[in-house]
């Protein structure tokens, strides 16, 4: 029996939705409220057990290395000036447990080009892939949900979720079989359809549980949609030679790569932050909207 103790965070993106704000920094550091999305989907991999944090990084993402390193200056001013609540929660970023590892993608070429990146050192286990973009609010941590999925089958599972047909678009789309639930064997995937070519509207979003083996067919993945190596390509030879599941979860997924997916994550979060939660209600509650113009 395998169990996943590797998690890859695919990081190298331009996010060129955000430019201006991605020009020089990570999307992934971007904050919803007080943490940065990064740390978000570190966490949920920590609270799956995952003990290796594979970083696929690229230019102008050198601050997520430093998030999660040691910041000794900040460490001892804080220490200095008794800010005790401060210095855990700084210490609290990286737990002692974790290892980090960083590998670089040299160039763009894609989500599928970047997880092969993580072959070094992910080698022949089944392994986590988590997009630091896609926020998952659910009572468990959506990883953990499908680790322990993946616990009882022991094959590639794919996070999905019923999108509106007119948004097919955004995603790689699986057809499938129910078996559970919240569980279908997959029998296709395909990347970006367009909504009347979709042959169901249960998207891939930003989690998997995969197999080694997919090493193998990303090494083979032509360069497809939109110019990329896409992972999607990988996954769809993958399921011809092993079985590979979809996991119907039911949290709220926040798609903050998308400016709307952004400010409605932070209003949500802001909704249950202890520190704001009250005042910024209050304020939601008295905020004129504008009238639209006839
Ligand atoms: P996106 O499709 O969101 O692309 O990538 P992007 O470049 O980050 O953002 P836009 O579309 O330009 O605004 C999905 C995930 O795959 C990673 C991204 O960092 C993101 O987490 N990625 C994508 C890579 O690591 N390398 C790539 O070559 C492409």
């Amino acid at each position: 029996m395998k169990k996943i103790t590797k998690a890859v965070f695919p990081v190298a993106g331009m996010g060129s939705r955000f430019l201006p704000a991605t020009k020089v920094s990570p999307k992934e550091m971007m904050p919803i409220v007080d943490k940065p999305l990064i740390q978000y989907a570190v966490e949920e991999a920590v609270a799956a057990g995952i003990t290796d944090m594979v970083f696929i990084t690229g230019r102008n993402k050198r601050s997520i290395e430093d998030h999660f390193d040691k910041a000794y200056e900040l460490e001892a001013e804080l220490e200095m000036r008794g800010k005790d609540e401060l210095l855990r929660l700084v210490r609290e970023v990286t737990p002692s447990n974790i290892n980090c590892i960083y590998i670089r993608q040299v160039e763009p070429l894609g989500l599928g080009h970047a997880v092969l990146c993580a072959k070094p050192v992910v080698q022949d286990e089944p392994f986590a892939v988590l997009l630091a973009d896609d926020l998952i609010d659910d009572g468990t941590p959506i990883i953990k949900q499908m680790t322990d999925v993946f616990q009882q089958n022991q094959c590639s599972i794919l996070g999905v979720q019923n999108v509106p047909r007119e948004n097919t678009r955004q995603y790689g789309i699986v057809s499938s079989v129910t078996l559970t639930d919240n569980l279908e064997q997959v029998n296709g995937i395909v990347e970006k359809p367009n909504p009347e070519d979709a042959p169901t509207t249960l998207a891939v979003v930003g989690r998997y549980i995969l197999t080694p083996r997919i090493f193998h067919y990303l090494e083979k993945v032509q360069v497809g949609a939109g110019g990329e190596i896409q992972l999607t390509d990988g996954i769809a030879a993958l399921m011809h030679e092993e079985k590979m599941l979809a996991y119907r979860f039911t949290g709220t997924r926040y798609d903050c790569g998308s400016k709307l997916g952004y400010l409605e994550a932070m209003v949500a979060f802001g909704l249950k932050h202890p520190e704001v939660r009250e005042e910024f209600s209050a304020f939601l509650r008295d905020l004129k909207l504008p009238v639209k113009s006839k």
